[in-house]
């Protein structure tokens, strides 16, 4: 049976990975300390769907589907915690979700931006250590970000790039330079990733992931209690589950600027099955792996268009209305993102068309008079004079 550790479990993209995990037949370990629920708290960023904690879920899901997952409660960046528990289970593969991933957040002030760096440089920093000190075969499944790559005038490749210079050619890291502090501390986990696959013969998949949307999963169909958490909101939502739950709120989508702004997206099915097909394939001792995680490339205004449509089937109204961009980031750019290498892998994508957003939606509706205008506006500048 092979074993895995799920870092950051509580969270939207961790708790359904492992269950899918389980499900598979994966010895499945948990790990949480609970910094989302208590930024959330300090933000007023409430989901609109909450599952309860760990410990709670894991009997929900025991109940429903047999399997057992264990939870520990602790801190991915300390070394007391994170060095008896892989040496106690000795894990095949590691996935680090643990991370605060939040862009506004990271953007706030000096004290969410120390808060953004320190947790995510030293969780990843002591996750390495950890495994060099007592599990150095163990798979590390680090979740990036597209946004690491920025929105370059020439085509994204996937992670690396061959360089030539007066006559001489070498393979390095592609260029990376990000529009958030958020994103800048995940370029700065791949040179860390690199940098100790390379020194201490670490094997290392690096994913490039794009935004993800969505809420259903095979096992969160289940039940809703084992649904993940669920945020429209400015500071935890992304922009296509903001987009579904302002329409069937009444609220404009709110396109920031132009909305020319381009990137790749994904649906949280397939982010599970990204995972799955990395832990399926790992890399040699001292090798870096990087895929582009994501699906399709959309703007915002493509986007906002598309829950139009779906809801025009559905006969809700929606109006769209460009604001003020609270960012700094480029509105109207080149946008060609390579991302082949999860596909040779067998990864068949399920694509955002409308059926997919009105699954969606049928979740959302019920909670239609919980979401707030407030919190689905921006409330957080880039720049502050
Ligand atoms: N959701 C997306 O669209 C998206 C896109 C690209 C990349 N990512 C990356 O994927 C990962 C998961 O994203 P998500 O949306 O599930 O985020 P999330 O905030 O919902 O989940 C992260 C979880 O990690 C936990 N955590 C954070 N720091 C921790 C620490 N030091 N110790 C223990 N637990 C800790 C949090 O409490 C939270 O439950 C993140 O690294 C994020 O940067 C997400």
């Amino acid at each position: 049976m092979k074993n895995v550790i799920i870092l950051g479990a509580d969270g939207y993209l961790g708790w359904p990975m492992a269950m899918k995990f389980a499900c598979e037949n994966y010895r499945v370990t948990v790990v949480d300390n609970y910094l989302k629920r208590k930024i959330v708290a300090d933000t007023d960023s409430t989901a609109l769907i909450e599952g309860p904690r760990l410990k709670e879920r894991s009997e929900i899901f025991q109940s429903l589907f047999n399997f057992n997952i264990e939870v520990n409660e602790g801190d991915c960046a300390d070394a007391n915690f994170m060095d008896p528990l892989i040496e106690r289970l000795q894990p095949d593969a590691v996935v680090h979700f643990a991370e605060q991933p939040s862009a506004p957040y990271s953007m706030m002030g000096r004290s969410e931006a120390t808060t953004t760096f320190n947790n995510n440089l030293n969780s990843t920093f002591n996750l390495i250590w950890s495994i060099v000190k007592y599990s150095p075969n163990t798979h590390i499944i680090k979740l990036g970000t597209m946004g690491e790559y920025g929105t370059p005038n020439i085509d994204i490749e996937e992670g690396w790039i061959d360089i030539e210079h007066n006559g001489r050619t070498q393979k390095f890291l592609y260029p990376r330079q990000a529009s958030s502090l958020y994103h800048t501390t995940k370029i700065l986990d791949t040179d860390l990733l690199w940098f100790y696959a390379r020194h201490y013969n670490l094997r290392v998949t690096d994913l490039m992931q794009g935004p993800v949307y969505g809420i259903f999963t095979d096992e969160s169909r289940a039940d809703d209690r084992l649904l993940p958490n669920f945020h429209y909101d400015d500071i935890f939502g992304t922009v296509v589950n903001r987009f579904i739950c302002q329409a069937v709120a009444g609220i404009p989508l709110t396109v920031f600027g132009a909305g020319g702004q381009t990137r790749g997206y994904l649906n949280i099915e397939d982010t599970m099955k990204c995972i799955a097909l990395a832990a399926s394939n790992p890399p040699k001792n001292g090798e870096l792996l990087i895929y582009n995680q994501f699906t399709e490339q959309f703007s915002v205004n493509q986007l906002a268009m598309k829950v139009r449509r779906a809801c025009e089937l559905l006969n809700i109204p929606v109006e769209m209305q460009n604001i003020p961009n609270p960012r700094v980031e480029q509105e109207n750019h080149y946008y060609n993102a390579k991302h082949t290498g999860l596909s040779d892998l067998g990864l068949v994508p399920k694509l955002m068309d409308s059926d997919v957003i009105c699954e969606i939606m049928s979740k959302v509706v019920v909670k239609k008079d919980e979401i707030s205008r407030k919190r689905a506006l921006p409330r957080v500048q880039w720049k502050t004079s």
